[in-house]
């Protein structure tokens, strides 16, 4: 009998080594049909807990819950089979404490097969950060602009442009790197800061708004398709514009229903055949 090859998974360790070499290329992906399709083409996916407002409608990303990051994970894992897969920790989750953390991460990997775990925070995060490392959770940081906390950044605006918050965030970036973080995803920051943390930490950097500097890019895929067109941040590229694809899809299916053009013949069950006797009288 054969053994026939399984498709391997990049590792953690794997991403890791790229650090300086080929760009790591990043994608959110929140649903099985997308992840399907997104696997092939990234090294890492993100179950982001931008799905708040991606999937949900929330304007925020503070009421997304560990179930709801658990679903959503184990969805993306069940249907992918190349990308390395990290599910954001959502808010509230690993703030209280290293332990509060572990319980959220043990979780999280343990019910969706996902290889690590993202959370965002500098400094004060860097005792957690240690903490998981050092009992089997690999993990990914996030700083510069941290969408949860948004209520103490006063928005979403981009930061580092002050000294004194440039320091924090080259001091955050090396802190958590240096407590073992895997990568580092550094959001909403000058291309100078972003070259310079690049610089100091020997792991991956990924960026978002964060210039070419970076050691790989990360996009939510909503915003690369244009599906999610409220806000259109600067540093978003669209590829696509599969909103007005959807939006003119749902268009013309109401016109041929209302005109009854659809469903047509060939989307119609034929009724049962005449028996050879019927037929023939
Ligand atoms: O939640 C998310 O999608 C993220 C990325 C923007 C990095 O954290």
């Amino acid at each position: 009998m054969s053994v026939q090859a399984r498709p391997k998974r990049l590792s953690v360790t794997q991403i890791q080594s790229r650090k300086g070499g080929d760009k790591i290329v990043c994608l959110t992906a929140y649903t099985a049909p997308v992840a399907r399709l997104l696997d092939a083409e990234v090294d890492l996916l993100l179950v982001g807990d931008s799905l708040a407002m991606t999937v949900y409608g929330f304007d925020s990303t503070l009421p997304v819950t560990l179930d709801m990051m658990i679903a959503h994970g184990a969805a993306v894992v069940r249907s992918t089979q190349h990308a390395l897969i990290t599910v954001d920790l959502p808010f509230g989750s690993y703030q209280a404490s290293p332990e509060q953390a572990f319980g959220a991460a043990a979780r999280v990997m343990a019910e969706t097969g996902c290889a690590a775990v993202k959370l965002e925070g500098g400094e004060e995060m860097a005792e957690t950060v240690a903490f998981l490392v050092r009992r089997g959770v690999p993990v990914m940081g996030h700083v510069g602009l941290t969408p949860q906390a948004v209520n103490a950044l006063g928005g979403y605006r981009s930061r580092g442009h002050r000294a004194a918050e440039r320091d924090k965030i080259m001091r955050d970036g090396i802190a958590v790197a240096e407590a073992g973080a895997f990568s580092l995803v550094i959001e909403g920051v000058a291309e100078s800061l972003a070259r310079e943390l690049t610089e100091a930490v020997a792991v991956p950097t990924i960026g978002i708004g964060a210039s070419p500097a970076c050691d790989g890019q990360i996009l939510v895929i909503d915003d690369l398709l244009g599906l999610f067109t409220e806000f259109t941040p600067k540093f978003v590229k669209r590829y696509r514009e599969l909103g007005e694809e959807i939006r003119a899809a749902a268009h013309e299916y109401a016109e041929d229903v209302r005109h009854g053009l659809f469903p047509a013949v060939e989307h119609t069950y034929p009724g049962p055949r005449p028996s050879k006797k019927a037929a023939a009288e």
